[in-house]
């Protein structure tokens, strides 16, 4: 298949369900551990990827707030790769000009790893290239609830009034205040299903799902992912015609 990206369409924002780690490893014999170890090297494949392709938003599902009822071993090893990781990939986000940011419930994630997030954020907060989100703890209805809580409160304040609660206000209260929508949602793994993530912010986003678990998920089939988000006509209700006129 002849991948030739075009440059000038690409998305901006692009977010991935990093699934399958744990069937990839079953499947050869491996513990579900070693399947995370793995993942991790393809986290590192894609950001690159993306850098050398100047997509500005990579958004990462790494940690759902439905994953906290895995086996404790199982989430202890995550939360311990998240630390490594970050320990290890430090120098590259900051040479790289990548700034890192989180979304989710960070509070309730371990001290050694909030203080780890913590330290990372702040010294790459200045960084322009790109936004790294990685979603930990994650939930988008726990996300829209909060919301919702947060402007009934202003409304009750008197901060806002009722009639001025539209898509920009929502917008400002979600996690992802700061990143664009979604323009293209990436799920491995051969499961085709959100899992509660970005529920809003998919609005009109392309969906693509791949069989490939996520530790084998590379720079091809990246690049396919991309390739066939350029084929498809995003009408955000218009008509063919209007779009290419
Ligand atoms: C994705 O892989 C990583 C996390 C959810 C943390 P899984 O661990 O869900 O792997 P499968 O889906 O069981 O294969
Ligand atoms: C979604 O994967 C969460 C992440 C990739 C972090 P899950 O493996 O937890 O989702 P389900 O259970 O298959 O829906
Ligand atoms: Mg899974």
């Amino acid at each position: 298949m002849d991948l030739n990206i075009k440059k000038n369409k690409l998305p901006k924002h692009v977010a991935i369900i990093m699934d399958g780690n744990g069937r990839w490893a079953q499947k050869k014999g491996y513990t579900r551990i070693y399947g995370h170890n793995k993942g991790v090297k393809s986290v590192q494949k894609i950001v690159e990827e993306a850098l050398s392709l100047d997509i500005p938003y990579l958004t990462l599902y790494a940690f759902s707030i439905d994953n906290w009822n895995r086996p404790k071993k199982e989430i202890e090893t995550l939360m311990n790769l998240l630390i490594n990781s970050l320990k290890r990939e430090f120098e590259k986000l900051i040479k790289n000009n990548i700034r890192l940011n989180t979304i989710g419930n960070i509070k309730t994630l371990p001290k050694k790893v909030q203080d780890e997030i913590m330290r990372v954020s702040k010294k790459t907060k200045k960084n322009t290239k790109m936004v790294l989100t990685i979603a930990l703890s994650y939930g988008a209805r726990e996300e829209i609830e909060n919301v919702i809580k947060n402007i009934a409160m202003e409304v009750k304040n008197n901060t806002i009034s009722i009639e001025n609660v539209d898509h920009s206000i929502i917008n400002k209260h979600l996690y992802t205040q700061n990143l664009p929508d979604v323009d293209l949602l990436i799920r491995t793994s051969g499961e085709q299903r959100i899992s509660n993530f970005l529920l809003w912010q998919i609005a009109y986003a392309e969906l693509y799902f791949t069989d490939v678990y996520w530790p084998d998920f590379g720079k091809k089939d990246f690049y396919k992912a991309l390739f066939n988000y350029q084929k498809r006509e995003r009408r955000f209700g218009k008509t063919s015609g209007q779009i290419n006129f």
